[in-house]
């Protein structure tokens, strides 16, 4: 029987390796962790926890909010509030950011970036659906952390993760030193490594696109989607179409299989749909550290300036060699 490593005995064992040993990263890992654990066991009963459908409020996004994207906003930020880690938390569920102005976080030193519930719209068709976070070190020395704290491009995160409430669920995040994952042992309410310095595959047979909305995409996505369905057995296509709804879950299939996921910057979204600091900053990060590679089809996404707390961008994310093809059609056509 292969001996049982919680996320609690894996941070500690790889704290020598924090760039920050002193505990408190790993400390604030441990508070994501509690706040998954219940947004989880509430996501597994929605239907039953009057969870289900919308909440009435309508978010900075635009975007009719459910309750559970509600429930889960709440409980992340109670949990990096309570933690005494997090000195600001910025989440696509709040319209400005939150200054954790209290006693127990006068020191803290890390900024959070958070998607409490990704994939929303699946939560009523029980389809997966997703947590997603992001860490920053704050630049500022002392007194309330400001703007440009939060401000920083993804290649300044410390650390980056994901919940992925499946079959199983799953929490999957990085320092900077590889990508592990790990599943929630329901049994003992403890998230046990399973997937250890997980890789992504270089090439891939799966593509995740809206091809609904096919009319509105550039040039170069739409050569890139024909070439996929093109037949040619020299290189394995034409390739399988899976889009699930889920930035999340699309991502985590591709990181098992191989695959690309495009959401790119289009006719009725000029500057893509996909958030740049709580969605395409922190997956890009855990990708290519995974040996995946994530550009806006020109820009390496971890190097694009942020300039806004909501701010969008197009993005192309997964396996090296298939991104690498979509850049080159880009180049090309658009
Ligand atoms: P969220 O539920 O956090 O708003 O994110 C939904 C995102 C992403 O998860 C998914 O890939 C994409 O929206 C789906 O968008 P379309 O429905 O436009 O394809
Ligand atoms: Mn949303
Ligand atoms: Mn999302
Ligand atoms: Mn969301």
């Amino acid at each position: 029987m292969k001996a049982v490593k919680t996320l609690g005995q894996f941070i500690i064992e790889k704290q020598a390796e924090f760039p920050y040993a002193k505990g408190e990263l790993s400390r604030l890992l441990r508070d994501i962790g509690i706040a998954a654990k219940i947004v989880n066991r509430e996501v597994n009963r929605a239907g039953l926890a009057d969870l289900t459908h919308d909440n009435g409020s309508v978010n900075i996004q635009g975007e009719s909010q459910k309750k559970l994207d509600v429930f889960a906003n709440e409980q992340f930020i109670s949990a990096l509030q309570h933690g005494g880690e997090c000195c600001v938390v910025v989440s696509e569920e709040s319209d400005e950011y939150i200054d954790i102005d209290s006693e127990i976080s006068k020191n803290a030193k890390y900024i959070v970036a958070i998607d409490p519930l990704d994939g929303s719209s699946n939560i009523d068709v029980n389809v997966s659906v997703g947590t997603i976070f992001s860490i920053y070190r704050r630049k500022t020395a002392d007194g309330r952390a400001s703007i440009k704290d939060i401000l920083q491009r993804g290649s300044e995160q410390v650390a980056a993760g994901y919940v992925i409430y499946g079959s199983s669920t799953m929490l999957v995040y990085t320092t900077g030193k590889g990508v592990n994952g790990f599943t929630l042992d329901p049994s003992l309410g403890e998230f046990c490594l399973s997937h250890p310095k997980m890789q992504i595959p270089d090439d891939g047979v799966i593509y995740s696109i809206n091809e609904g909305y096919y009319s509105h995409f550039p040039d170069g996505v739409k050569k890139y989607i024909k070439y996929c369905q093109v037949e040619d057995v020299t290189t394995n296509r034409p390739f399988k179409a899976r889009y699930i709804g889920s930035m999340v879950a699309d991502l985590h299939r591709n990181m098992i299989k191989g695959g690309i996921f495009i959401y790119p910057a289009n006719a009725s979204d000029p500057k893509g749909k996909l958030r740049l600091i709580y969605e395409c900053n922190p997956m890009a990060f855990i990708i290519e550290q995974a040996g995946g590679k994530a550009s806006n089809g020109y820009q390496r996404i971890l190097d694009l300036d942020v300039t806004e707390l909501h701010q969008r961008t197009g993005i192309f994310i997964g396996s090296k060699n298939m991104v690498t093809k979509a850049e080159e059609m880009m180049r090309r056509f658009s």
